[in-house]
């Protein structure tokens, strides 16, 4: 793709148009795998998966599988889940507990640190020459990790894990680090393949509440949310650098019903400590946090259940692109350790009745999105001539809307979340890593 085509689409981009095409075009999915999913920061897991030596989990980074484990050390190692002999997937279940991991294959094994410690019939078949520590799995460059959360990145050279995340760390420390003991992921994260494009199911979450009333309709239905046609649109939308973005909803009068996300009284003290002021202001009036660290992380802090029995519930969820219409979706969910175990248990059913697999509410997206694509593939949505209307409409919040300096927080909020800032941010990042090469390229 000519960077003239690129630079043309920032243009549009910054008038508020994005080409329609863009959610099926196979060359610039190939293209985003190169330039943005080789070289950023991309979540893998959360700590409190691993807890013990010998404990492992397998997953995806981009097309490559990927083996973390952790050592005798108490160090979280990660991997090619790929065996140095022929290359086969080493590791074939999802999680796990194990000192050695042996290929199904021809039988090499492999140890905690990823060094090959055994080889099937040894010299005996090799001689003396070959050097075993050679041979050891290959590791994922760049590993770190932030209030528990584990990235990886492809790019030796990226920029550290703290750096990419900016703004960014002071929300994950609201929703990540407020307790002692930190968060849990509870269960298995779910796994499904959805009909959709990366780039609009993270922009559904870091910059579209937009949606929620119309999409979610089923809920105001059932009385679990107002039928205010502005209710998602109160609080601040705040747009971060690097592309990320999160919108801190509250209620319409800026004051929640439910302070700290309606968790239970005994744990405020805790937060009160581990906060600043600042953050506990956010905090105690926010309904729901939603947002997205670039390019394909989501989350969704909010609370669930009918009014007087909210229980609050955090998941983060990886929209992996597996081809332009199609993402493979990872939730985990996740809550504060220090809860009480009932507080626990009622959360999580409140999460699986409304999101991962058989949520409502996550069936209401992901349908859209399926839709999306079926709307985008055909001749004349994927038509590439500008002077035909084949654009997405990013125009909500463009010249009405300014920034509102009182907002705590870092970044720049706006004083409502119906608004495309966050968007429009999100999608020109996008456009300035998949330019970033062709520059180079000349
Ligand atoms: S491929 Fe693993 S031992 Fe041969
Ligand atoms: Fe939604």
């Amino acid at each position: 793709m000519k960077l003239e085509e690129l630079q043309q689409m920032k243009e549009k981009m910054e008038d508020g148009y994005l080409p329609q095409w863009v959610v099926t075009d196979p060359e610039i999915y190939n293209l985003e795998q190169e330039r943005i999913f080789s070289k950023t920061w991309l979540f893998l897991g959360h700590e409190s998966e691993l807890k013990e030596p010998g404990q492992f989990i397998t997953r995806m980074m981009a097309d490559d599988p990927i083996l973390l484990m952790k050592n005798k050390n108490g160090e979280i190692k990660a991997f090619l889940n790929s065996c140095s002999h022929r290359g086969t997937r080493l590791c074939t279940e999802d999680f796990g507990k194990k000192k050695t991991h042996t290929c199904p294959y021809h039988g090499w094994s492999y140890n905690l640190d990823g060094e090959l410690i055994g080889i099937v019939a040894g010299n005996k078949v090799y001689g003396e020459k070959m050097d075993k520590s050679e041979w050891g799995l290959r590791p994922v460059p760049r590993v770190e990790s932030y209030q528990g959360m584990i990235f990886g990145n492809l790019n030796f050279n990226a920029v550290p894990l703290e750096e990419y995340l900016g703004e960014m760390k002071w929300y994950f420390d609201i929703m990540l680090g407020r307790s002692d003991g930190g968060m849990e992921v509870r269960g298995l994260p779910q796994r499904w393949v959805a009909k959709a494009n990366w780039k609009m199911t993270s922009e559904n979450f870091a910059a579209d509440p937009y949606h929620v009333q119309t999409t979610h309709r089923s809920a105001v239905e059932m009385k679990l949310t107002p039928t205010d046609p502005l209710y998602a649109s109160y609080g601040h939308q705040v747009v971060l650098s690097n592309g990320h973005g999160i919108n801190v909803i509250t209620s319409a009068t800026g004051e929640s019903a439910n302070k700290y996300q309606g968790m239970p009284e005994s744990m405020w003290p805790m937060f009160e400590k581990n906060l600043n002021k600042e953050q506990l202001e956010v905090f105690s009036k926010v309904t729901n946090f939603v947002g997205g660290v670039f390019p394909n992380l989501s989350f969704l802090s909010s609370c669930s259940g009918s009014e007087g029995t909210k229980h609050n519930h955090l998941n983060f969820r990886v929209w992996r692109p597996i081809a332009p219409d199609k993402v493979e979706i990872w939730v985990w969910y996740m809550i504060d350790k220090e809860l009480p175990e009932d507080y626990k248990e009622k959360s999580y059913k409140g999460f699986l009745a409304t999101f991962g697999a058989a949520g409502t509410l996550e069936q209401d997206d992901t349908e859209n999105w399926a839709r999306i694509i079926e709307a985008s593939q055909g001749r004349m949505a994927r038509d590439r001539k500008l002077s035909y209307n084949n654009v997405a409409n990013y125009l909500m919040g463009f010249d009405n809307v300014e920034p509102d300096e009182n907002f705590p927080g870092p970044g720049i909020a706006y004083p409502t979340c119906y608004t495309d800032h966050a968007a429009r941010s999100m999608h020109k990042y996008w456009l300035e890593l998949l330019m970033k090469e062709s520059e180079g390229e000349g």
